[in-house]
């Protein structure tokens, strides 16, 4: 196989892994910067020193460029570019987004891509804006499938060949996409035409399209989410598995006088001081950064280093697990982001499927938390706990001898018996001060094992102001107050 992935640590459904692409592996998650042979800020070998492994550019531009085109085929891309990682080449199906349409077939960009030396090439995949109708996006995804087929069989089964996943805003065929995709033996998929629902803000469309698409693509598929630039929603696509981004963004924000951070951008004539770490803004004032006769290729220094940055991160967040922790720190940045956060919440049951079994901590940041897939995996397993005929479920306090089996308490998981207390999720769960939510969702936990053992009696011990809760959730249970 001439594209492999290999995960090595995974979190929520991210994945930390390794690619092997030819003779070259990178590190994963990653980010693909997107090279314009014409406009360079920053130069390959620069981003080389800087940690990129892999980067993409436009196979089209170079197909039709007079400066570049002779030399891409007579010493290869690697050569003309200046770079020694992976080069993966896009088709033109961008132009052809914006466009309409382009001089090219499928057949002859993979050529050409071939040709060049590239180390992935793309088909020539029609990106379905999300504002068409579904008799549309429908034709256009059988067109996408038909030179993806084509692909395959002018090409062989191991042409370093990206497969991408189309089906515009429609579930269902995003998910035929991945299916098929799949059979044809693609192990590399990019999850296309996302572009405008990013611009727009649209995470809420963007989850249902991923998830959708992951739901029927192998999870040994390397999954690249096509055109996601800004650093600010990588956790979350990585959350949802995704593994590579491409990013033309640090240099589109440069130009355009924008000065990126995890959180958002500012305008660079917005900031007083440079919240950053980075070469660039440790060496320059806000007004020397506004000033400087070269920002452009500063911001783009800037921009690049931030989002390399976040990369870093996501990967040291995927190895400790505390993922999720990141995603709701990054998606309270915009309203739209936390929106988008949601709507992963109400995928917890297929993440929770996947999910890994123990955790670095579990840091309580709010009601979102009770959604998380370790609370829905906690209670899923909790029909486990063995209890005899009298349960106490104390909140406070130690063992109760009256009652043959006693049971603590933590919110948001539930009731816990005392050899689970040191371990995950129950030992390094940080809560604060407990408030209705979590409990609320916690006395489910103690539902759950009332409905499986019912010839046990339960009763729970809690200080009085949790009593209304715990009739509100478990109505005519024994309520004592005997806490010492
Ligand atoms: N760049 C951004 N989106 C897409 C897409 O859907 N297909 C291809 N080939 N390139 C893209
Ligand atoms: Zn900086």
């Amino acid at each position: 196989m001439a594209i492999a992935f290999e995960s090595l640590y995974s979190d929520i459904a991210g994945r930390s892994g390794k690619l092997t692409v030819g003779k070259k592996v990178i590190r994963t998650p990653a980010l693909l910067p997107v090279i314009n042979p014409h406009l360079q800020l920053v130069t390959p070998k620069e981003m080389e020193k800087m940690g990129v492994e892999a980067l993409i550019t436009n196979a089209y531009i170079f197909s039709q460029s007079k400066q570049f085109r002779d030399r891409a085929l007579a010493e290869g891309l690697h050569k003309v570019l200046d770079f020694n990682g992976v080069i993966m080449t896009d088709s033109g199906s961008f132009q052809l987004s914006v466009y309409g349409q382009v001089s090219i077939t499928n057949t002859e960009t993979l050529s050409f891509q071939r040709d060049i030396g590239s180390d992935i090439w793309v088909p020539l995949d029609i990106p379905t804006s999300p504002n068409s109708d579904r008799a549309t996006t429908e034709s256009e995804l059988a067109i996408t499938m038909q030179r993806l087929k084509e692909a395959k069989d002018v090409f062989g089964p191991d042409a370093p060949l990206a497969g991408p996943v189309q089906g515009g805003i429609f579930e269902d065929l995003r998910e035929r996409a991945g299916k098929e995709v799949t059979d044809l033996g693609f192990s590399f998929c990019p999850v296309g035409a996302v572009v405008p629902l990013m611009e727009n803000y649209r995470y809420r469309d963007l989850v249902s399209v991923v998830m959708a698409a992951k739901r029927t693509l192998s999870p040994s598929a390397c999954i690249h989410l096509f055109g996601a630039g800004h650093p600010s929603m990588f956790a979350l696509a990585t959350a949802m598995g995704c593994d590579l981004f491409d990013s033309a963004a640090y240099a589109l924000y440069a130009k355009d006088g924008r000065y990126m951070t995890p959180h958002g951008s500012f305008r660079i004539g917005e900031l007083i001081d440079l919240p950053c770490a980075c070469s660039v803004c440790r060496s320059h004032t806000a007004e020397e950064l506004r000033d400087a006769k070269d920002r452009e290729r500063l911001l783009a220094l800037h921009n690049l280093h931030v989002t390399l940055a976040e990369i870093a991160r996501i990967r040291q967040a995927i190895f400790d697990g505390t993922l999720w922790e990141l995603v709701d720190e990054r998606c309270r940045a915009h309203p739209q982001l936390l929106a988008g956060y949601r709507a992963l919440l109400d995928h917890a049951p297929a993440l929770a499927q996947h999910d890994r079994v123990s955790k670095r901590r579990f840091f309580y940041r709010g009601d979102e938390s009770c959604r998380r897939t370790e609370v829905l995996r906690y209670q899923q397993n909790l029909p486990r706990v063995a209890v005899g005929k009298t349960v106490l479920v104390a909140f406070e306090g130690g063992i109760r001898d009256e009652f043959e089996t006693t049971l603590f308490f933590k919110p948001p998981f539930g009731p816990y018996p005392r050899e689970l207390k040191e371990t995950f999720p129950i030992g390094p769960c940080e809560i604060p001060e407990w408030d209705e939510v979590m409990v609320r969702k916690g006395l489910e936990g103690i539902r759950i094992l009332r409905e499986k053992n019912p010839t046990s009696t339960f009763t729970v011990s809690c200080q009085k102001r949790w009593e209304p809760v715990v009739r509100n959730v478990l109505g005519d249970i024994e309520v004592r107050h005997d806490a010492v």
